[in-house]
């Protein structure tokens, strides 16, 4: 189990993350929230590339201010991404094993990390052919070199199509049988498919954490849904907070988010994109 206590993170005074603590057991923990929440700066503490203002990490008997200790233990795919463009995703993997102090066992290991990956037939491929989705198929492989037991994953779905988005998904899901992965998004749906437990960051706080049914369920009674007329549609957006609407031939299909129901609405079973929405509706007011 991975414990994160009360971590705190100031840039100068500013605070980019205040009393954070979570427990992650093995499996696929997601960490959910806008832009500028702080999820990247708690993943470069997981890391060990930031060194937190307050609070403690450790895992068993190895405490976080060991970094030495701790590096080796973790897989880390940064959210900014990138790799020289001319040459092969073999020779990125080896130096990549080299600067890792990986030396005789490079070659099986990299052939082994390719082919969890799905890349092996792509080995002799310069990066520049590859596609988006396939070169963060090779930033998973980079991380996963030498079995590491947290796999950090910071935005890996950004910028890939719906199709590489759900094969990049299901990767991440595969590898979390026999390691913890961490992976932080803005996309609720990204979370909903693969994680098991999952944490809402906001402004440097976790707003709540849990798993996945206990979190959609905060929005419960909350939610309604109602079909419309397009005119009908366009007087009740004005009034009350629709947070989906679905157009089925001449009419509307709304979902809505409200303490009280809007009148001739029936009450909807929430989803964690619901729950979401709810919680930072709740926050911004
Ligand atoms: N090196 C830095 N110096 C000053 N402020 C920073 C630095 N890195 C991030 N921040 C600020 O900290 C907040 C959290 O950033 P970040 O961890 O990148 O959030 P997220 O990954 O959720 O978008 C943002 O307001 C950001 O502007
Ligand atoms: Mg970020």
């Amino acid at each position: 189990m991975l414990e994160i206590k009360n971590i705190s993170k100031c840039y100068g005074k500013f605070p980019a993350l205040t009393d954070v603590s979570l427990e992650i057991s093995p499996g696929m923990f997601g960490l959910l929230g806008p832009n500028g929440a702080g999820k990247t700066t708690l993943m470069r503490i997981i890391t060990t590339l930031l060194t937190p203002t307050a609070g403690e990490i450790s895992m068993g008997n190895i405490n976080w201010k060991k970094a030495h200790l701790v590096r080796n233990m973790i897989g880390y795919l940064p959210q900014k991404f990138s790799l020289y463009k001319n040459i092969t995703v073999k020779e990125v993997l080896h130096h990549i094993a080299v600067l890792r102090g990986f030396y005789d066992q490079r070659e099986k290991m990299v052939v082994d990390v390719l082919e969890k990956v799905n890349l092996l037939e792509q080995k002799d491929k310069k990066i520049k052919e590859l596609s988006g989705g396939m070169i963060r198929r090779v930033g998973i492989a980079q991380a996963i070199l030498g079995d590491p037991q947290i796999i950090v994953v910071d935005e890996p779905t950004a910028g890939l199509d719906p199709a590489e988005r759900i094969r990049f998904r299901r990767l991440l899901h595969y590898l979390s049988k026999e390691s913890i992965v961490i992976i932080s998004t803005h996309i609720v749906e990204d979370i909903a498919a693969t994680c098991e437990q999952a944490a809402i960051l906001h402004k440097g706080k976790i707003l709540k954490k849990d798993d996945l049914k206990s979190l959609s369920d905060m929005a419960k009674g909350k939610v309604w849904s109602m079909t419309l007329s397009t005119d009908e549609y366009f007087n009740i957006s004005k009034e009350w907070n629709v947070i989906s609407s679905q157009h089925l031939g001449d009419k509307y299909n709304l979902r809505i988010i409200s303490e009280t129901p809007p009148n001739g609405a029936v009450s909807a079973t929430p989803t964690l994109e619901d729950a979401y929405l709810y919680l930072m509706g709740c926050v911004s007011e």
